[in-house]
């Protein structure tokens, strides 16, 4: 299997290999792979010639340096999932020099106002890091596809937004979220729960549905009232946002509109672990 990490390597790599008739997937990750990475590996190998994955915990994207120096760091393990997988998969799992070359700093992004909502109001700088990561891997992976999780709606989004506006050749596709046994949408974050709270973090997705169903019925204030109400009884849980908002431009609802697609969005602390998950409400 090949593993790279220096990117003037991986750029000569695909260089030697591709050609204009083929086409490269991709699957940027920060590591501490699940199921929901390795579904998208597969959606990437079914429709691409090659597929590359990257492995680096972008230190731009988070807001909180606690949460930075947490994450897990499982190369090794995630190397062997990937190799179980397909050992055709290319892997790129750069230092932060390599990337960032002596400057640790994000550029300024102007995503038309979808970066001011959710993770964006409650991680300030989050989008920009995600956005010159994003930009910089795509610059150097150059692919045809690329494949994110809808479980960070919002990111998927503000890619997509960003291909847009920088009009890069590139394809942006969401793949659905894989959830544990109960419910709980899968992330690396989940590493860090222990057994009793990864139990417990089944109510996330539980009152998302039950948000869905009452959607149905109540307004929007209604709902959000409810899922209060839930997390104020979780010992243990607390709730940093839920919030209820168009699928197109992440704006909170003001009222339904017909035709329109919504989607309800909640991030959760579990003792100081974040926790993101979103639904459809259509
Ligand atoms: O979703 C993630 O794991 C990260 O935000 C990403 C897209 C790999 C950028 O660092």
């Amino acid at each position: 299997m090949r593993i790279f990490d220096r990117q003037v390597e991986l750029s000569a790599h695909l260089k030697s290999v591709s050609s204009a008739n083929t086409t490269i997937g991709f699957v940027p990750t920060m590591g501490a792979l699940h199921q929901g990475h390795l579904s998208l590996l597969k959606e990437s190998l079914q429709n691409n010639d090659f597929t590359v994955i990257s492995i680096f915990v972008n230190p731009t994207q988070f807001n909180n340096p606690e949460d930075l120096a947490k994450y897990p760091r499982t190369l090794e393990s995630d190397v062997a999932k990937i190799e179980k997988l397909n050992p055709n998969i290319i892997v790129f799992a750069p230092s932060v020099d390599d990337i960032y070359e002596g400057k640790t700093v994000s550029q300024h992004f102007d995503f038309d106002g979808l970066e001011n909502q959710m993770e964006g109001k409650f991680r300030p700088g989050h989008f920009d890091g995600v956005g010159t990561i994003v930009k910089r891997l795509f610059e150097i992976v150059q692919p045809a596809n690329a494949y994110f999780g809808e479980k960070d709606f919002q990111q998927l989004q503000i890619v997509k937004k960003m291909v847009e506006k920088a009009q890069m050749p590139v394809k942006v596709i969401g793949c659905p979220i894989f959830r544990e046994a109960n419910g709980l949408a899968m992330s690396s974050r989940n590493e860090r729960l222990t057994a009793q709270e990864r139990a417990d973090a089944a109510v996330i997705y539980r009152t998302l549905q039950a948000a869905k169903m009452r959607f149905g019925t109540e307004n929007a204030k209604r709902v959000a009232d409810y899922v209060t109400d839930v997390f104020d009884n979780v010992p243990g849980f607390e709730l940093e946002y839920f919030e209820i908002a168009d699928e197109a431009t992440l704006e909170p609802i003001t009222e339904k509109i017909e035709g329109r697609q919504y989607r309800a969005f909640i991030a959760v602390f579990v003792n100081k672990i974040r926790l993101i998950d979103t639904i459809s409400l259509n």
